[in-house]
């Protein structure tokens, strides 16, 4: 069992089977879904997790409780990650009364047939459920991830429970060290892919917790935050507000004989022969997600495509519109196409950036006809000088 304070915790559990998550996240290391048990004079449960882990859940609130039933259940988020065991919980507690709000009860119907008349208290918005020290005031945070989501703060701990908020793969050893930075780098993975899009509804969420005195942040995916908070909201500040974290060059690129991904090289080489920081993605063999978090985080984007079917890449394709339903918006882009008869993939990507909020094209672009040469050489040299002045 893993305490977060003397009477609150962690009996979340570890995944290290899911190969991918949501369908389409790789986990290196694994994900953990966390649930809290609150022990008061009324104990309460924060969320459950993934339904291949009930037992082992259902196990871990008895050992927590000493065999007492919860007296309360919060549902904050209904996706199957964190609701997955709810029908086997009301199986063994149908006592326990579930707590939430009027989206989730209509979720609740949806995802599961419960075949018994539920004891449920449905919240509004502010509303406060004391159990004896500890007093939660729940706080809807619609769309952060789906609409019924809500976090819950509780101002005798100072714990805020944050639902997917500040949450990020991976299993975490207990008692590990880390600092926001390297915390930042797979949260920066999971909140741009998964929450990537409702920048404006994290934004909101972040006003309402800036008013609060928290002590420790306690997500449904992965470790608590503890100290230096102060560095995780300027974190979730950023990414929210769509401002660069990073200033340096992300490329993006898809070849199909390695043309154009000399190309890319190329650029790669010169930007960090002038200390540039630049990473580099090949479209067809990196992890996507990877590539999208990394393309928002830093200040500047070189797309490279060959012209294919003419149109672009199928993996530039799928990967713009990846950054543009998440709302890219507010960089520096240029591009470098390739096309050995008719070149279009330029304006191809040009134009499915159309919809995106402040880009700002740089004037050099790069087009190669089939192989480099020397106009294609010297394109890239003005490309170099203007990402760098
Ligand atoms: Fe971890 Fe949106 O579920």
């Amino acid at each position: 069992m893993k305490y977060i304070t003397q009477d609150i915790i962690n009996i979340g559990v570890s995944d290290f089977e899911v190969d991918l998550f949501e369908g389409q996240y790789s986990l290196p290391n694994g994900i953990a879904y966390n649930s809290y048990v609150v022990l008061d004079e009324q104990i309460t449960i924060f969320d459950s997790v993934d339904n291949r882990f009930s037992k082992q859940w259902l196990d871990g609130i008895e050992k927590a409780t000493g065999g007492k039933a919860p007296d309360y259940l919060v549902i904050q988020h209904m996706e199957p990650d964190h609701s997955g065991s709810l029908h086997d919980f009301i199986k063994k507690y149908p006592s326990t009364k579930i707590v939430a709000n009027s989206k989730t009860f209509t979720m609740i119907d949806r995802f599961f047939c419960i075949d018994c008349q539920l004891d449920t208290f449905v919240v509004s918005d502010g509303q406060t459920l004391c159990t004896g020290k500890h007093s939660f005031t729940f706080v809807f945070a619609p769309m952060v991830h789906w609409p019924e989501v809500m976090v819950s703060y509780d101002s005798y701990s100072k714990v805020l429970f944050s639902a997917d908020a500040f949450g990020t793969f991976g299993v975490y050893e207990e008692n590990q060290q880390f600092t926001a930075s390297e915390w930042a780098e797979e949260a920066s993975r999971y909140y741009i892919g998964i929450v990537g899009k409702y920048g404006a509804q994290v934004q909101a969420l972040l006003k309402k917790a800036s008013a609060l005195d928290i002590s420790v942040i306690c997500s449904l995916h992965g470790p608590a935050l503890r100290e230096n908070l102060p560095d995780y909201f300027a974190l979730y500040d950023t990414w929210s507000s769509y401002t660069a974290e990073k200033q340096g060059v992300c490329i993006v690129y898809s070849s199909a004989y390695g043309n154009t991904q000399a190309a890319a090289k190329l650029l790669y080489d010169k930007l960090s022969e002038k200390g540039c920081d630049v990473l580099i993605y090949d479209l067809a063999r990196c992890d996507k997600a990877r590539a999208i978090a990394d393309v928002f985080r830093y200040d500047r984007t070189v797309f490279a495509s060959i012209t294919y079917n003419m149109s672009i890449s199928p993996y530039m394709h799928s990967f713009i519109n990846g950054l543009v339903e998440r709302n890219f918006q507010n960089k520096k882009v240029a591009f470098i196409e390739n096309g050995s008869w008719a070149p279009a993939a330029q304006k191809v990507m040009k134009g499915m950036l159309e919809k995106c909020k402040d880009i700002t094209y740089l004037e050099n672009s790069v087009t190669v006809k089939s192989a480099l040469e020397q106009s294609s050489l010297e394109a890239i040299e003005k490309l170099v000088a203007e990402l760098t002045q």
